[in-house]
């Protein structure tokens, strides 16, 4: 590398280190130095380094039309950085090593007398993680080739495991191989949502420390997403994939019929959608306590006029209501708008309570019990009550 190159790199990660900052995804000085060290260009060979200094997650392999590796956006890996409450020393364990570049950002937070270990399923992507590691400078980050379902007992235990990779379960291998008081930080997924949970071992219960709003690819192998209950993204046909509790039994053929029409603009309302859909406090809401929810998902966005996008999908009635950057439309019938309009009054009547209200408790399967205000989701491994805290 030549020295102009490796300046502008330097600068451009400065760039980078000032906008995650005045973003409040980055919040400590520790934080903000790991990524300051880090040169994320050296994960992401053949990309430009402006591309690789971007706030944006890069899609390195796809399968099937999918993204089945990527290098997370910046702003997410800091976040979660923050929410890993990392101290020197310390010993921890990624799931899902990708480029290995968050691995580096991890090593950096645990320093020369800590250990890192990070699991990747996809063998090939292991063999880069490992070489791209090496190369920048981290040859003593331990990359395991295996399903990280399983954890690895190769630096167990740890004081903290991070998932790259949103899973509805929690793996007992986790809890095992956490020590007590040690932090789990995982993107959670239920229904449409994917809320990153930072949960705090307290003998085999884990309980709520922090939650952000967050959109990761799902967790694979033996305890990944499919196996362990969540709603399914299932493919539909011509690009469109659907996920979430309103997809149940849909026909390609309604929803093809439905967005053939025009649709009518409902409200003006502006509701905060990113680029994994509804998200926020209603998000969770709607997540929570709503049948009808979908989340649309399609490889050609220019066909259907969106990428990813969340709504109700009443197929009685007939009526999809889409939840848009610059308003709310429905196609067919009003009954899906004038549900959402009914779902969002019952959660300004709450308060309109934000992520940072969610309380998540996980226990062992079948030990929690239903309780008033709470909703409790039973996966195969284990329970989450979930509740918003009053304001
Ligand atoms: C968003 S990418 C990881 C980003 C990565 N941490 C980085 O810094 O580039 C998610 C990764 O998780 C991996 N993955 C999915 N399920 C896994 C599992 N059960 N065990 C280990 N890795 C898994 C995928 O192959 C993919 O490479």
């Amino acid at each position: 590398m030549d020295d102009d190159h490796e300046t502008t790199a330097a600068r451009l990660r400065e760039r980078l280190v000032t906008y995650l900052r005045r973003s409040r995804a980055i919040t400590s000085p520790r934080v903000e130095e790991a990524f300051r060290r880090v040169p994320r260009h050296a994960f992401l060979s053949g990309l430009s380094l402006e591309d690789a200094y971007r706030d944006d997650a890069i899609v390195t392999r796809t399968s099937g039309g999918l993204p089945s590796s990527s290098s997370s956006q910046p702003s997410m890996m800091a976040i979660m950085a923050e929410q890993l409450e990392l101290e020197p020393g310390h010993r921890a364990l990624e799931i899902g090593a990708g480029t290995g570049y968050n691995a580096a950002l991890l090593r950096e937070l645990v320093g020369l007398e800590g250990k890192i270990v990070t699991v990747e399923i996809q063998s090939d992507v292991a063999r880069e993680a490992r070489s791209n590691l090496e190369r920048a400078g981290y040859p003593d980050v331990l990359v395991v080739s295996g399903d990280g379902g399983f954890g690895s007992l190769r630096g167990a235990p740890y004081d903290r495991i991070i998932l790259t990779a949103s899973s509805s379960d929690i793996s007992p291998h986790w809890v095992e191989q956490l020590t007590e008081g040690g932090l789990l930080v995982m993107p959670f997924r239920f229904s449409t949502m994917c809320l990153c949970v930072a949960l705090e071992k307290r003998g085999r219960t884990m309980s709520n420390r922090s939650v952000t709003w967050c959109g990761f690819m799902p967790l694979q192998g033996a305890y990944g997403a499919d196996v362990t209950g969540a709603d399914p993204r299932v493919a539909m046909g011509d690009g469109l994939y659907i996920s979430g509790p309103g997809s149940r039994g849909l026909s390609l053929k309604l929803l093809e019929e439905l967005l053939a029409q025009t649709p009518r603009r409902v409200s003006e309302l502006v509701i905060p959608v990113n680029d994994f859909g509804l998200g926020g406090g209603l998000g969770t809401y709607l997540g929570l306590a709503e049948p009808r929810l979908i989340d649309i998902f399609t490889t050609q966005p220019e066909r259907w006029g969106f990428h990813y996008i969340s709504g109700l999908l009443d197929a009685k009635e007939q009526s999809l209501c889409l939840v848009r950057r610059d308003g709310i439309v429905v196609y067919g019938t009003d009954a899906a708008a004038e549900e959402f309009k009914q779902r969002a009054m019952e959660w300004v009547e709450m308060g309109r309570p934000g992520v940072d209200s969610i309380r998540l408790l996980g226990k062992p399967s079948g030990t929690s019990t239903e309780q008033p205000g709470r909703w409790l989701l039973r996966r195969k491994h284990y329970d989450f009550e979930i509740w918003f805290e009053a304001p």
